[in-house]
């Protein structure tokens, strides 16, 4: 029987989200990879049991989370019945909607007959009542943004979600979706992107800005650039590894001219006295202008040195200067 670390409250930070009612976790778990049907189920009890020892309350899904679609909340539901239920209340559950779910026109993009559908399967392939958070995965240029807010503030007022959030959505989106949930009474909690070290179009964008403004906070995926910032490739591509799977990250990306500033960031890191991966989460959330950053594993042990970024989130200028100097 698993028994939850008891102290693993004062192991974590939490901040509020926006100006909403919700502490996050500072890092949150992704269940994008390595909770699929091919993956081993006895790793993923693992990775969340290590999770929620180190005080990480919060854990992502999609509807097309796996593969194959789907599965990746069929094995969250899965350990939640095998041990984790007693603890639902201390969780927060997100998943999403809005990239290809199922075949024909209703099963993608942002019309409310999809959104609303999506939510349904998920509830049930999760065997949940409702879930904390439901996004809509990325804006959708075809469908009137009314009529997703829209569906997003019933699925509120129907108690299958407790709060919306939006993902992949710039300034621009961020506003609008804002408004219109801010008239339907249903207030906007978070805006999911993707935000690294090596990449920092939301900067650009001012999307930090646009979130405070709005009052919803902000959570940033893949912050180790799928483990390109950490010490993963450094002595080449390893056969267990993201990019041997050649899928979501090509093992071509690792050009040398990226691996030699990954280099140089490593060094870095340990001037720091932090490992690369930790070095990469605390340049995030140096600022609490990030609520959260959502990493993702392949391993219990990964989970465990990530956590130990929270111990050191101060930069000092000229390591911010160093940085930015091997960044380009
Ligand atoms: N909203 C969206 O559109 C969207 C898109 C993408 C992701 N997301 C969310 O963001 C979550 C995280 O995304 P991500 O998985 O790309 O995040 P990430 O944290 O940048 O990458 C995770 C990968 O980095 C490697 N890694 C992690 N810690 C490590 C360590 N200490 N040492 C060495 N390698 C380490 C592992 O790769 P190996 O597998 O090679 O070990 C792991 O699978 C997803 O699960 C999902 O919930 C959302």
């Amino acid at each position: 029987m698993y028994i939850p670390d008891e102290k693993r409250y004062e192991k974590m930070k939490y901040l509020r989200c926006g100006r909403s009612g919700i502490l996050l976790p500072r890092i949150s778990l992704g269940l994008w990879h390595n909770f699929g049907s091919a993956d081993r189920f006895e790793n993923m009890v693992d990775m969340i049991h290590a999770a929620f020892d180190a005080g990480i309350t919060h854990f992502d899904l999609a509807n097309n989370y796996g593969p194959v679609y789907g599965s990746a909340e069929e094995n969250f539901g899965r350990i939640l019945d095998r041990d984790m239920r007693p603890f639902r209340d201390e969780m927060i559950i997100s998943t999403k909607a809005g990239y290809d779910m199922w075949p024909g026109p209703y099963g993608d993009h942002g019309s409310r007959k999809y959104l609303m559908a999506s939510l349904d399967q998920s509830l049930k392939r999760m065997k949940l009542d409702y879930v904390d958070i439901f996004y809509h995965h990325r804006p959708d240029p075809d469908t009137p943004i009314e009529e997703t807010m829209e569906a997003l503030s019933d699925i509120v007022r129907s108690g299958k979600a407790l709060y919306v959030g939006i993902s992949n959505y710039d300034s621009e989106g961020t506003r609008r979706a804002a408004e219109i949930l801010r008239a339907n009474h249903t207030p906007l909690l978070i805006n999911q992107v993707r935000y690294s070290m090596l990449d920092r179009w939301t900067e650009e964008d001012g999307l930090q800005d646009t979130c405070e403004e709005v009052g919803a906070g902000m959570i940033c995926f893949s912050p180790l650039a799928q483990g390109v910032l950490t010490d993963r490739y450094l002595q080449g591509v390893p056969d267990d590894s993201r990019a041997k799977k050649n899928f979501f990250l090509h093992e071509d990306s690792l050009t040398p001219e990226l691996m030699e500033k990954v280099r140089k960031l490593n060094e870095i890191a340990s001037g720091r006295g932090q490992t690369l991966a930790e070095m990469a989460l605390a340049w995030i959330l140096r600022r609490d202008r990030v609520t959260s950053v959502l990493v993702g594993a392949s391993r219990p042990e990964q989970i465990l040195t990530n956590v130990k970024f929270l111990d050191k989130l101060d930069f000092t200028e000229d390591e911010l200067s160093e940085i930015d100097k091997v960044l380009g």
